[in-house]
Parts: C-alpha cells; structure tokens; sequence
C-alpha cells in the first residue's frame, strides 16, 4: 500500500514512494546510523535482564542499556537461588560480567523501580522499558496453621542460606529431626538436599556462614516431600534425582507399590518423563531388595528422605505448644490424562509428623508499585512475544511465571529483544526526554555501578578465601553500600 507521502532523502535526493512502514524503517535506519542509540532500561539484573541486554547488543551494537537492580548485588537468582552446591550453573556470570565491563551496558544497582523512581518516569528516558524483575512473592497453600512457627517458605529459607538480605535472620528452627516438604518441583529438592547433606561438603561451598554453622547443629534426619499428584506428575528432573538418591550417607525410602498403577504406561512416555520415572521404580525396588523391607531403610545416622504422592495438606497441625508439630494430608486420586491430569480429594486423610515444614509450591511475581499488573489466574505480567505495551516489554520469570531454568529464561529473552529491535524497526519508539537518569537518581539513592559491586565482589573472594570457600557472601545491605560507596 502506498502512503502517500514523499520523503526527500537528504544525502541523495532520492524520491521514495513506499509504504509507511518502509518509509519509516527507512528513517530509522538513518537515524540510528547518525549515531543516536537506541536507549533501553532493564529493570532487574537476573539472567533475563542480562540476556536480554545481550542479544540488544548484539543484533544492534548502537544501543546503550542501563540495567536496574534493587539491589546493590547483580545476578538476581544466579546468586540468591541457584544452590551453593551448584557451582557449574553460576558460571554465566561470567558472560554477564563482559556484558557489564563493555561500556555499552551500565549496571545501577540500590535502584528500587516504583519506589525510587516510576516505571512512567523511565518510559519518558528511554526508547524501551524491558521489566526483568522475576518473580519474588510465594504461593501459598491457604490452609490453617500455615502461618505457624515453624513454617517457612522454601523461598525464604534459600535465600536464607544463599544470603538474600531478607532472608538473613529467618533463623529456621532444626532442633527437631522431621521436615515436611510440600511440592515436587526442584526447588523442593534444592531444600530437601541442603537439609540432608553433610556440612562437610557444604563448606566449601558459597553457603552462608550463618547457615552453615546451623547445619551443622541440625537434628534434621528425615525429610517427607509430599506431592498432591503422582509419580508421572512430579516436576522435578532427572539430574536433581540422582543427585539425592546419591546422597552421602542418606537413605532415599520409596515405596514401590506406589509405582504399580504405572508401570504399564511407562513404555509410551516422552523419552525424559520415561528416564525419570524410571529412575524412580529402580530406585524404590533397589531398596526394597537391599533391606528386604519394601523400601523402608535406613542410613547409619538415620538419615533418609521420602516421596508421598496423591497427597494434598489440608492443614498444619500444631504440635500443642504453639508451634508446628505436624501436616494434616488429604489423600487423592487421579482424573484426566497428560497435562490436564489433576487431583481429586477422597474425603479420606493421614497425618504425618513433622517439627519443619517448607512450602515449596512456586513462586510469584509481584506487581510494581505504580507500575503494571501481573494476571492473578496466570502469574506474570500479560504480554505478547514480550510486548506489554508501546515502548514497555517484559522479560524472564515476569514475562512466562515462575517456571523454567536458565536456559529457557534465556530463550525467552531474545525473544523480547527482538520484539524491542522489530519495534525500533518500525519507528514505534520514542524518547521524550533527553536526560540521563542517574543525575535524576543521585540524590534518591546513589547507584551501585558494577566497578563498586566488583569492590563488594572483591571482598566477598578474600573473606571466603580464608575459609575454602568460592567467596563468602555479604548479607547486609548496609555492608554491602558501605563498600561500594568507599
Ligand atoms: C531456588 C532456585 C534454584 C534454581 N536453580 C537453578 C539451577 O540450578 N539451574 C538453572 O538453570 N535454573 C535454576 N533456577 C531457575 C533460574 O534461577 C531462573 O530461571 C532465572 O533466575 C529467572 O531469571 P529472571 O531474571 O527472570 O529472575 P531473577 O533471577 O529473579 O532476577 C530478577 C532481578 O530483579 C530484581 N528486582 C526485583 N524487583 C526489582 C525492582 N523493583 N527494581 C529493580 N530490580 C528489581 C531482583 O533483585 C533480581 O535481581 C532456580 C530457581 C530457583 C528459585
Ligand atoms: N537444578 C535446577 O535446574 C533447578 C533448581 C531449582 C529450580 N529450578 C527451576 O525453577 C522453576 C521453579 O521451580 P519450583 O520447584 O519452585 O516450581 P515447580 O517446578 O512449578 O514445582 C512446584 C511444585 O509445587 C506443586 N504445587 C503447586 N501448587 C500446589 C498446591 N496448591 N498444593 C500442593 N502442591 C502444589 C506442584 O504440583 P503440581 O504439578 O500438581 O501443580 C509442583 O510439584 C522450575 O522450572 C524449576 O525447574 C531448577
């Protein structure tokens, strides 16, 4: 289609009848090969923001991003999540360093976004607004007893070992030698193993000290991780499995029968769900044979962890004291096939001890202050390939909900930027206001850049240094500006 009107090109007084579209691409192009970049701000400094810097960098290398981030420390869930045992998986901050000492990316940490400054304000300085900021609210169970000392979020007690600064004083109570794990997804396996593995193996890890010493004095011996479907629904994955059933010196304790109502399905399944399952009927039947006990055992210190399927928790019990003392189940049945397989209460119910529960059901984005609204039903922010609307864009766990590994959150990111560059491309962006953020921030609060997060980097290396350790983590936030503001 024609637009009807005619752009005289300035370098070859060329005539152009094009579409509006290509009219505009045209000007674009030009635009940005004068040498204005294009501006875009990432709020949230996890892999999604770093990947998406990356990929806008390198699809269009004129383009300037600023990364925000709360927080006077990068990396998001690379540093408060990924467990301390995990050491392989942090290695993409490596990439992500390069990113931040290139020049071409700037790093503002201690920048809280709807509270420090709006998300309107950042659409008025930048071409695109990219909100990276995860997904750090939990999913609760909404039963009785729940809020009980004694019940913690499997959120709250990673980042409590791993150092998140709100998590540094959940101080969780191990006296007892029970813990309750609800979900079956890996970051309840993430929990059940820091629970179960030996301190001597944790301490040359980059665990907290302060978690580390409680480890040590933890009577916990034994771990329930209670699922409401069944074997063919758990979310974990194969690798975190094995990792447990390796456990030193801990007992995995299935129950074979609870595998007899699939053992004819199993040949059809996807490849990865038929390893999986698989791993866990050898597993189950392994034990049964070694103790001759059908699967109940036991490790010389007694440690040993279980899975229960088809159990819902209906309520935690107290133990009369005010505190947890246990989890009331509802047992259930299967409906449906495939993904849609749920669920379904009995009326019938068990009740298992505990002195421990973690609640590990899933994450949570939370919306910003003054900024846009996550869907309750879906959990993330409603968007399309990443657009949420003219000049905004989301990216990560915010983006697709509280699911999937690195790798995914990095598939989904470069999805956003091309989104962004197709946008640009179209001349759909704008920047009204042609000031640099950090003379608006200054006075709210000093940005963190990365050359003071590597002073605080610095520091954590020498101080873990002296003890073995990777680094050892500053979990003050004061500590932490007081480096970096040195
Ligand atoms: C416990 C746990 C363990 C995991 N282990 C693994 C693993 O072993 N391997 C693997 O591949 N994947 C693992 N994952 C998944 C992986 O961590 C996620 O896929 C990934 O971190 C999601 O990236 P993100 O950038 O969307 O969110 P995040 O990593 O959460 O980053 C969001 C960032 O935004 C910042 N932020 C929040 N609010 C604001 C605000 N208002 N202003 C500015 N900044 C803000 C946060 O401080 C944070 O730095 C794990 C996840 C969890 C929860
Ligand atoms: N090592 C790793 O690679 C690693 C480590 C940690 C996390 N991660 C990734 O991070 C993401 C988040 O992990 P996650 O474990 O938090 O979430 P997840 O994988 O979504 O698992 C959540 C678990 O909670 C259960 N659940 C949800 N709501 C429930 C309810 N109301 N009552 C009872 N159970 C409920 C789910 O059961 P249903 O299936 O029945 O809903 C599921 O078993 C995942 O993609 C995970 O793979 C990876």
């Amino acid at each position: 289609m024609l637009c009807g009107w005619v752009w005289t090109c300035g370098k070859g007084k060329a005539m152009f009848h094009q579409s509006s579209r290509q009219c505009e691409r045209l000007l674009r192009r030009l635009y940005s090969s004068s040498g204005s970049p294009l501006r875009v701000c990432v709020v949230g400094s996890g892999p999604a923001g770093f990947y998406t810097a990356h990929q806008l960098l390198k699809k269009h290398p004129n383009t300037c991003v600023d990364i925000l981030e709360r927080l006077p420390v990068p990396f998001g869930l690379v540093r408060f999540g990924v467990a301390p045992d995990h050491p392989e998986v942090k290695n993409c901050i490596n990439q992500f360093t390069s990113l931040a000492q290139s020049g071409k990316c700037r790093f503002l940490g201690n920048v809280r976004v709807g509270e420090d400054v709006s998300v309107t304000t950042l659409r008025s300085l930048y071409h695109a607004v990219v909100l990276a900021y995860g997904a750090e609210g939990d999913r609760e169970l909404g039963i009785p007893g729940e809020d009980l000392p004694g019940v913690h979020s499997a959120r709250a007690f990673v980042g409590w070992y791993n150092g998140l600064p709100s998590c540094r004083h959940l101080s969780p109570d191990l006296s007892g030698d029970t813990a309750i794990v609800c979900g079956h997804g890996n970051v309840a396996l993430d929990v059940a193993r820091m629970l179960l593995t030996p301190v001597d193996i944790l301490k040359s890890t980059d665990i907290c000290e302060h978690a580390l010493d409680a480890l040590a004095e933890s009577k916990i011996r034994r771990v329930h991780l209670i699922g409401r479907r069944g074997p063919l629904q758990v979310a974990f994955t194969i690798k975190e499995l094995r990792e447990m059933t390796r456990l030193p010196n801990c007992q995995t304790t299935f129950d074979p029968r609870d595998f007899d109502p699939i053992r004819d399905q199993i040949q059809d399944l996807p490849r990865p769900r038929k390893r999986l399952t698989e791993l866990m009927m050898k597993t189950a039947e392994e034990g049964s044979v070694a103790h001759g006990d059908r699967g109940v055992s036991h490790s010389d210190d007694g440690r040993e962890w279980r899975l229960h399927f088809l159990k819902s928790p209906v309520e935690v019990m107290d133990s009369g004291c005010g505190i947890v003392g246990g989890v009331r189940v509802e047992l259930n049945i299967l409906e449906g096939n495939g993904d849609s397989t749920r669920a379904v209460a009995t009326g019938n119910y068990e009740e298992v001890e505990c002195n421990l529960v973690l609640r590990s059901i899933g994450y949570k984005a939370l919306p910003l202050e003054g900024g846009v609204p996550v869907d309750p039903s879906t959990g993330y922010i409603p968007n399309h390939r990443g657009r949420v609307d003219n000049g905004l864009y989301c990216s990560g766990w915010v983006k697709t909900g509280p699911v999937g590994v690195i790798v995914t959150t990095m598939e989904n990111a470069f999805e956003t930027a091309a989104t962004i560059l197709e946008d640009y491309e179209n001349g759909m962006l704008q920047v009204t206001e042609d000031t640099d953020l950090t003379g608006k921030l200054r006075d709210v609060c000093p940005p963190v850049l990365f050359s003071d997060w590597e002073r605080i980097d610095e520091r954590e290396r020498r101080d873990g240094d002296r003890v073995g350790k990777p680094r050892e983590k500053i979990t003050s936030l004061q500590t932490m500006l007081d480096i970096a503001h040195t």
